[in-house]
């Protein structure tokens, strides 16, 4: 069931159960961060590994505060300045945070979304929410209420309705390693933007063994039809007139007024009956940056 009505959410919390709700960069999967039982039921929901954890959204720096044994300078600066927004801090745990959680890290992943109608609930609830992103493991992020719903049907009661996700890309994960700034996961926040305010900052975000994220796996957030990236999407085409090609993105678009739709139409794509997707890589800057990631993550 697909709800407007907080108060529906918020006892369906109340009561360890598990539902989907939107933020600004994707609907989550949300559960009682401090019910253990809660957050297995997600695992298992979404049939992910349980070796990768989850993000603990809050409502306020004081409800992070009370969640961790540490606050680095840097990485409190960045709190102060992008939240609520698509910033997640990996930061030092307290005993307060299930092992679950965290699969078993020291450090746990918090952030305050900025959507009025989750942070509304999360100021009106007396525990944090834990919240991947509601999409089976391995499929496509949702950016929409109904996407939630088609994935999940009757294994979850309901979804907070909360229009089409703004920003459309999962929030930019950072941690600190002796006070320098460093990226485990490109989002909706740009390395720019980041820098704006940190200095620079280091990139630990793809392949790297040492990374601490262990949910970017290679392969993620994948259609069911294989997408390939080309250097030269006409001449792909010419040269492959017998397969029916589904063109993703050019590489032309704006990154930033791709980056809201940019699952929607890979999503929509996926199910339009091609035998192969295509698209090109955008600049490396901005959220071209990001939407490489994810173009990378999707393809075959
Ligand atoms: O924008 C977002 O971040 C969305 C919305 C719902 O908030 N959430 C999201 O969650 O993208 P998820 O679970 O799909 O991705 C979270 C990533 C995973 O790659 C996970 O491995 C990493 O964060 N992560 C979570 N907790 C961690 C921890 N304690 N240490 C290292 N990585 C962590
Ligand atoms: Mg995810």
């Amino acid at each position: 069931m697909i709800t407007r009505d907080l108060s529906i959410a918020r006892e369906h919390l109340q009561r360890g159960q598990v539902i989907g709700l939107p933020t600004e960069t994707v609907y989550g999967l949300a559960g009682n961060a401090f019910d253990p039982q809660a957050v297995q039921q997600i695992y298992a929901i979404k049939q992910r590994p349980a070796t990768n954890p989850l993000i603990v959204h809050v409502g306020s720096i004081a409800q992070a505060e009370d969640l961790v044994t540490e606050f680095p300078a840097p990485l409190r600066k960045l709190a102060e300045h992008f939240w609520p927004g698509p910033l997640t801090l990996l930061l030092k745990k307290s005993d307060r945070i299930p092992d679950v959680v965290t699969a078993g890290s020291d450090r746990v992943a918090i952030r305050i979304p900025d959507h009025p109608l989750t942070l509304e609930l999360l100021n009106q609830l007396d525990f944090p929410l834990v919240a991947p992103s509601a999409n089976p493991y391995t499929r496509i992020s949702p950016t929409r209420a109904e996407e939630v719903e088609a994935y999940f049907g009757e294994q979850i009661p309901v979804v907070l309705q909360g229009g089409a996700c703004e920003k459309g890309l999962e929030s930019t994960i950072v941690g600190s390693e002796d006070d320098q700034v460093v990226v485990y996961r490109l989002g909706s926040l740009s390395v720019e933007e980041l820098e704006a305010v940190s200095g620079k900052v280091q990139i630990k975000n793809r392949d790297n063994p040492s990374v601490l994220a262990p949910g970017m796996a290679k392969k993620h957030y994948s259609p069911q039809t294989p997408l390939i990236l080309v250097d030269d999407i006409d001449s792909f085409l010419q040269t492959h007139p017998e397969e029916r090609i589904g063109v993703f993105l050019s590489g032309q678009e704006d990154p930033e007024a791709i980056a809201p739709i940019f699952y929607a139409r890979l999503k929509h794509l996926d199910q339009s009956g091609y035998d192969r997707l295509i698209a090109s890589y955008f600049p490396e800057k901005g959220l071209g940056r990001t939407l490489n990631d994810r173009l990378n993550r999707a393809k075959e």
